[in-house]
């Protein structure tokens, strides 16, 4: 193998471009040219591919974002698609891949691989926290602590108001973000697609307590009773009381910015290094994640219809340290 391309696709994780950075100097430091690709498989499809010397992904270990840049690519879910793609990467020579992204990437990697049999390594990035495989993803240790930031500041105007706060992040199909803000934010309820939690249950919580006075509930987006500003609008109405003063607030992309942590920076250089050096040592058609501190490489079939369940013991402590 003497050409690998490196590309970004789905939603963007801080710390994309440290695992950018990792995949080139590693290729480069065991003599590959390395290309990068621009908007994911979009870019792939119309040759977007570039080669990247050592200096193009200097003073980027730091930055949120991608240099990369990122999509959701729809032609890519077609055949036509994956054959334009793959006539690209045979023009530029190019001989193996590394895929920076979330499920549906791997998804994509996974099918243009059994395709056109061209070997390709996965890199776990996405905020979410959701990948089957690893036991982090690059991005969710930055998107908890931006999260978390801004619910100590909301704790601090809800405490001065007596005020009940309905706080959404995200995580379409994953409570990750929620479970973990919820309790380093000390919520009194934490809402995730994962469990069933009742309107009934949050009134019973918002109520039960004589002394509080203000109140802080975490709602993933992908909750299913609703986003935060339905899910308060019926508990409001349930709970039918002037004197308790309602809020909402959904934090949204801010949650997908920012300088990645330390961890994120460990853990995206880790990842690429070893997606590089699984693709000369012959792996493919899986992706490179941390497990117990050591580098595992599971099949994307696995990362992509395996389930990563959340901790039950979390949840339990959510609700023993909010009583
Ligand atoms: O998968 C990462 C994620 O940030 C989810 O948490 C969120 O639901 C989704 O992407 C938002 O995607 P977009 O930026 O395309 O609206």
């Amino acid at each position: 193998m003497k050409k690998i391309a490196v590309l970004t696709s789905g939603g963007d994780a801080p710390g994309m471009n440290a695992c950018i950075r990792a995949v080139v100097r590693t290729g480069i430091y065991h003599g590959l040219e390395v290309y990068g690709i621009m908007y994911g498989y979009d870019g792939m499809i119309k040759g977007e591919i570039n080669l990247m010397e050592s200096h193009a992904v200097s003073n980027i270990v730091q930055r949120g974002g991608t240099i990369l840049k990122s999509a959701r690519s729809v032609d890519f879910r077609t055949k036509e698609g994956r054959q334009k793609a793959y006539e690209q990467l045979k023009k530029h020579g190019i001989e193996g891949l590394v895929a920076i992204g979330g499920d549906g990437t791997f998804t994509g990697a996974k099918v243009f691989y059994e395709e056109f049999g061209i070997p390709t390594i996965g890199c776990p990035g996405t905020i979410d926290n959701d990948i089957y495989g690893t036991d982090f993803t690059i991005g969710f240790d930055t998107a908890i602590n931006t999260a978390l930031e801004a619910i100590d500041k909301i704790r601090d105007t809800a405490a001065a108001h007596d005020r009940i706060f309905f706080i959404e992040v995200m995580g379409r199909d994953s409570g990750y973000i929620a479970v973990e803000c919820g309790l380093g934010g000390g919520a009194e309820l934490v809402m995730v697609p994962e469990t069933q939690t009742t309107l009934n249950e949050v009134v019973q919580k918002l109520t039960s307590s004589k002394s509080k006075t203000s109140s802080v509930i975490v709602v993933a987006e992908g909750d299913e009773e609703g986003n935060a500003a339905e899910i308060m609008e019926k508990v409001k109405n349930t709970i039918n009381d002037d004197s308790k003063d309602f809020k909402v607030t959904t934090l949204g992309h801010i949650q997908r910015g920012g300088n990645p942590t330390g961890k994120d920076r460990m853990l995206a250089s880790r990842c690429g290094m070893a997606a590089v050096e699984g693709l000369l040592n012959g792996q493919a058609n899986c992706m490179a994640g941390i497990i117990h501190d050591e580098v595992v490489y599971t099949s994307f079939e696995d990362c992509i219809t395996k389930n990563k369940p959340l901790n039950r013991d979390t949840l339990k402590l959510i609700e023993i340290l909010s009583i």
